[in-house]
């Protein structure tokens, strides 16, 4: 399987300092579509709470349209963040080139919060509600957004790690029924059975391709602290990893997001590196290395 890789150093989803995280992040890379670049939009002012909209706009327009390619050229798509705003651009294209799409989110954050129900006004934490016919009611036309247009079902998404759910989130998590996995189930189920029941899940409504959109945040802070809304209480390194060996070995992996590396948030070169290359482990966990050891089909002993 080939990897087509988009760099998305993007960040105006959020308001911390603004890090370089794509290119630390490529060492596996197969096909380099390089790092997309975003104008800075001179008047930005924000809507109400909401922050940065013309610029999250532009800029998840311009990404759509490149996942789009990259999955027309054959690869499974890779989207580095940048912040989780970009999962609205990177399941859009990737819905735009394959049809209905199943959508595992991967997060202490269910970011589905609406344009009303933000209490911060960040973009990142809103991408699934722009994304959700279920929501097009709820999400008013924003400027930079006409492009947009709802893509997935609410019945097609699992959520997985959640552990800092906002009111109105949980809200509509509920109201839509939404499959949710949050930290305690993962401590009650395991890692082993939550991700069986994912798959069968998702599968029960057709063998989709999957869109898997990793926020790094939903890894414990001690082992992934490099980020701009840690949480106690993840994933470990182990949980994380073995997330994406399930996914892979279903088949069905079609598109990865690997979002909110922060390189400028780690307190120490450790905390970064330690960040960094639990990120590479996750990439490579979707792109079939496993932990028991890999040998090329055509290897022959010396
Ligand atoms: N729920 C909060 C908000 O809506 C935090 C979201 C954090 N999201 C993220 N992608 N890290 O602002
Ligand atoms: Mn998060
Ligand atoms: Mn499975
Ligand atoms: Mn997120």
């Amino acid at each position: 399987r080939s990897a087509g890789i988009v760099g998305a150093p993007f960040s105006k989803g959020q308001v911390r300092a603004r890090g370089q995280a794509p290119r630390a992040l490529v060492r596996c890379a197969v096909k380099d579509y390089g790092n997309l670049t975003f104008e800075d939009m001179s008047r930005d002012e924000p809507l109400g709470l909401l922050k940065s909209v013309r610029a999250v706009g532009a800029a998840n327009q311009k990404l759509s349209q490149a996942v789009r390619a990259v999955k027309e050229d054959g690869h499974t798509a890779v989207v580095l963040g940048g912040d989780h705003s970009l999962a609205i651009g990177s399941i859009h294209g990737h819905s735009a080139a394959v049809g209905e799409l199943s959508v595992v989110w991967v997060d202490a954050h269910a970011d589905i919060n609406t344009p009303l129900t933000t209490c911060t006004g960040n973009i990142h934490g809103q991408p699934v509600s722009y994304l959700l016919h279920e929501l097009r009611s709820k999400v008013p036309v924003l400027p930079n957004f006409s492009w947009l247009k709802p893509c997935v079902s609410a019945a097609d998404v699992v959520f997985i790690g959640l552990r800092d759910v906002d009111p109105a989130e949980h809200y509509i998590l509920k109201m839509l029924g939404v499959k949710t996995f949050s930290m305690s189930e993962v401590d009650q189920l395991g890692v082993a059975r939550v991700m069986e029941e994912t798959c069968d899940y998702l599968s029960a409504r057709g063998k989709k391709p999957i869109h898997l959109s990793y926020d790094i945040d939903a890894i414990d802070p001690s082992v992934a602290p490099a980020t701009g809304t840690p949480v106690v209480g993840g994933l470990t390194y182990r949980e994380g990893v073995y997330i994406t060996e399930h996914l892979c070995q279903t088949g069905l992996l079609s598109a990865v997001d690997l979002v909110e590396v922060n390189p400028l948030r780690g307190q120490t070169e450790e905390d970064v590196r330690s960040t960094v290359s639990t990120a590479i482990d996750l990439l490579l966990g979707c792109f079939g290395r496993v932990r028991e050891g890999n040998h090329l089909p055509d290897y022959r002993l010396p």
